[in-house]
């Protein structure tokens, strides 16, 4: 494990991080900002994330389903030994699919409120009795929880406005515990889009548009806030969703 490195006399960033959805585009970005800073990250996430990570992934990696808590379990209890604490836990694992009225889709509706918002909620059952005083939860939401303009996002933006509230009432409950909780909201940020994302967005191009500085962002840009709000720099700032979204909604 890296040394720690101290911010204040007696705040020490060292610790491990749960990371859900680690193995994907934001989340290895913020492993690699976490690494950066001292913190031993534990990407946890889907099998199906691990063949293509396997080669190139330069941190720890477990296998986890959020859908599951017995498989939360199994991982937390791979990764975190008995007596141990840990500084905190990133809810990044997300999944998005077009909803258009007149093509609901049962599956597809169930998935998205099961990752997105059931999944985070069994993520902290599983870990909050293991962070660490001064520790941190951050949740990854999005900029579709707050505006309107991506047709076919309903479903996914209801998911996603409801991490802000999720995050307002955990960080109420977490706070006697001395555990910041926050929500980073990105905007469009440069990775492969699914079919679902670009039918919703209408591509890069039509995303950059709508943001201020008329661009997309770009994966370490929201790890960059992710960092900040797992280190101490934020101990004073909890419940709060801040927007990395380049303008979209402040427009
Ligand atoms: N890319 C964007 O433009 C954007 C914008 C706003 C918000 N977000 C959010 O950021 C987060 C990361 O998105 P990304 O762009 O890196 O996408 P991504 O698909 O690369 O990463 C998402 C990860 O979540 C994992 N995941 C899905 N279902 C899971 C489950 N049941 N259990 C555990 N892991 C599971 C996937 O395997 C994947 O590795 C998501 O929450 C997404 O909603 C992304």
């Amino acid at each position: 494990m890296p040394d720690g490195i101290t911010l204040q006399k007696g705040t020490t960033v060292t610790g491990t991080v749960i990371v859900t959805g680690g193995g994907g585009v934001i989340g290895r970005a913020i492993c690699a900002r976490l690494a950066g800073s001292g913190y031993t990250p534990v990407a946890a996430d889907l099998e199906a994330a691990v063949p293509e990570s396997a080669s190139s992934f330069e941190h720890d990696f477990v296998v986890m389903d959020v859908t599951s808590t017995e498989s939360i379990r199994a991982a937390v209890a791979a990764v975190v030994r008995e007596d141990e604490t840990i500084a905190g836990v990133v809810n990044c694992a997300g999944i998005l699919r077009d909803s258009f009225v007149g093509e609901l889709d049962e599956a597809k509706l169930d998935l998205m409120f099961q990752v997105n918002i059931a999944g985070m909620a069994r993520v902290v059952e599983a870990t909050a009795d293991l962070i660490r005083v001064g520790g941190s939860i951050v949740n990854v939401g999005s900029l579709t929880g707050h505006f309107g303009r991506f047709t076919g996002a309903s479903v996914y933006g209801a998911t996603k406005a409801g991490i802000a509230a999720y995050t307002r009432y955990l960080a109420a409950e977490l706070a006697p515990r001395g555990i910041r909780v926050n929500n980073v909201a990105p905007g469009v940020i440069r990775a492969p889009m699914s079919p679902s994302m670009a039918r919703v967005s209408g591509g890069e191009e039509a995303s950059a548009a709508h943001a201020m500085l008329k661009r997309i962002g770009e994966p370490h840009e929201v790890a960059e806030v992710v960092e900040f709000f797992v280190s101490p720099r934020s101990s004073f700032v909890t419940g709060q969703t801040l927007l990395v979204d380049g303008g979209v909604v402040a427009w």
